[in-house]
């Protein structure tokens, strides 16, 4: 099986985890979209009465065009469960999101959500987190004197670029700044740093966050708690 294979498996697992009358975060990601066209299959079949809450635009333009109904973050009370993508995860549950540039709106529906399940193949899961490049949502105005502090501590920050080279935009019009580091010894402490950053609006370290992984395998999904 190709990876993508993988993505579905782990996909088409996690939404049985999904209630009737439930609220439901939507994240965002190649393998999130496997998992929407599950769970809109389920919503249409069983006719299920849920709410989804999507991450980005993509997620609620692909829930809503198969028909799941569709609320903003700020028009729920709560979230029941969110389900979505992971970058790398290692085996504390700890783990880097935001290669698709979402990750700041992801962390506002997960720390909103209940539980949250990740839904990731099997090669994202590794013994310590670091190799994916950390993302930065960081605001335009004095992002280059960001960089140059993110670079004073040997963080190895680069910009995201377009294809033309040009930073790449954020829903919120800000830029990303990925962190090269090869590998993060001390997720906990780091996480704090960046918090207290003035420029930085939110890093991609996801910790203590998510309950339950879904992995798809060769074998088929596993399921992994905390
Ligand atoms: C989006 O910003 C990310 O956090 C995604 O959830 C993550 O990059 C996983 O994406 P894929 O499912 O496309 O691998």
């Amino acid at each position: 099986m190709n990876q993508d294979e993988l993505k579905r498996v782990a996909a088409e697992r996690s939404v049985e985890f999904v209630q009737d009358h439930t609220i439901v975060g939507l994240g965002t990601g190649s393998t999130v979209m496997h998992m929407v066209r599950a769970l809109a299959k389920r919503v249409k079949d069983e006719n299920l009465d849920i709410i989804g809450v999507a991450t980005s635009s993509r997620t609620r333009k692909q829930a809503e065009e198969l028909g799941i109904t569709m609320k903003g973050i700020d028009e729920v009370d709560h979230v029941d469960l969110t389900i979505d993508g992971a970058d790398e995860v290692d085996k504390n549950f700890q783990g880097i999101k935001g290669g698709g540039a979402a990750h700041a709106f992801e962390k506002i529906v997960a720390t909103s959500s209940t539980h949250n399940l990740w839904i990731v193949d099997e090669s994202k899961l590794v013994d310590r987190i670091g190799g994916f490049p950390l993302p930065l949502e960081v605001i335009p105005y004095g992002s280059t004197k960001v960089f140059q502090r993110l670079e004073n501590e040997d963080l190895h920050p680069k910009f995201r670029k377009d294809d033309q080279g040009q930073n790449i935009i954020t829903h919120s019009g800000n830029y990303i700044i990925d962190l090269h580091l090869g590998l993060i010894n001390h997720p906990h402490l780091l996480a704090n740093w960046l918090s207290e950053q003035v420029g930085i609006l939110e890093h991609g370290l996801f910790l203590d966050t998510v309950d339950t992984i879904v992995v798809g395998t060769a074998e088929g999904p596993k399921v992994l708690y905390s």
